[in-house]
């Protein structure tokens, strides 16, 4: 997977991409990511990236030529996305990363100041992605996201691949709860069943577990968990808490 990433602030995504478990991916090359920027690809003595806005207002707005140079640098290969980061777009989520995980090379466009010029919006194939209902002062953070969440997704991305499988959404459910040595602390134990040895009362009690703390935080995904297929071991448990209908 190649990313390129369309920046006025490319030691924000370097920095990041050197660090922990997505940098030792960068590291393999299992991925690769490449910053650009547009102001050197302005065409202005002063290197100029934006300009005021037409018909007045605040604030000043990242010009057309650069942004529009700078990707055409980048964009190589077909079974390629490109992305440019706006709370308006489509909102982020774990499909939407599966979907990307596919991919060749995603590009991806981040803006700072007031805005784009709607010109910029308009590169043919461009999506736009949110990452929430908030405004951030640019896209790099937005686009760190995406990087992160699809790394691990690509296989040895983050080395064990039934680690991505067993994520929180990957099934509609939240994760089941972790627990490492000791055994008590402070009072608080460690479930009986995970010290019994018995792997499958161990797979029934996450589960379960999974279930019940997606119904508790968040209603909503356990209601798309409801309406899919359930395995003859879901269908068990639900029977169980009486969540069978
Ligand atoms: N740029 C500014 N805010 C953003 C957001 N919430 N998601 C994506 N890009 C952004």
């Amino acid at each position: 997977m190649k990313f390129d990433v369309i920046t006025l602030f490319p030691e924000i995504i370097e920095n990041y991409c050197s660090a922990s478990v997505i940098g030792r991916a960068f590291k393999q090359e299992i991925v690769s990511v490449n910053t650009v920027n547009p102001r050197d690809f302005s065409t202005d003595k002063h290197k100029k990236v934006d300009d005021t806005p037409y018909g007045g207002g605040a604030g000043m707005v990242l010009m057309c030529q650069p942004f529009y140079d700078a990707y055409d640098s980048v964009k190589k290969l077909e079974n390629c996305a490109s992305i440019i980061f706006t709370p308006q777009g489509k909102p982020f989520n774990q499909e939407m990363g599966k979907n990307l995980s596919t991919k060749d090379q995603i590009i991806s466009i981040c803006g700072h100041y007031e805005g784009y010029d709607e010109r910029i919006r308009q590169i043919p194939g461009l999506i736009e992605v949110s990452i929430g209902d908030f405004v951030l002062t640019g896209g790099e953070l937005a686009a760190l996201c995406v990087i992160d969440a699809v790394t691990r997704l690509i296989p040895g991305g983050i080395g064990k691949e039934e680690s991505a499988e067993e994520d929180s959404f990957s099934e509609d459910l939240l994760e089941y709860p972790h627990y490492t040595r000791p055994n008590d602390f402070r009072g608080m134990k460690v479930p009986d069943v995970l010290l019994s040895g018995n792997h499958q009362e161990i797979a029934k009690w996450r589960k379960k577990q999974a279930i019940l703390r997606t119904q508790a935080k968040r209603p909503d995904l356990f209601e798309k968990f409801m309406q899919r297929e359930h395995t003859k071991e879901e269908k068990a448990i639900l029977k169980e808490l009486n969540l069978w209908i």
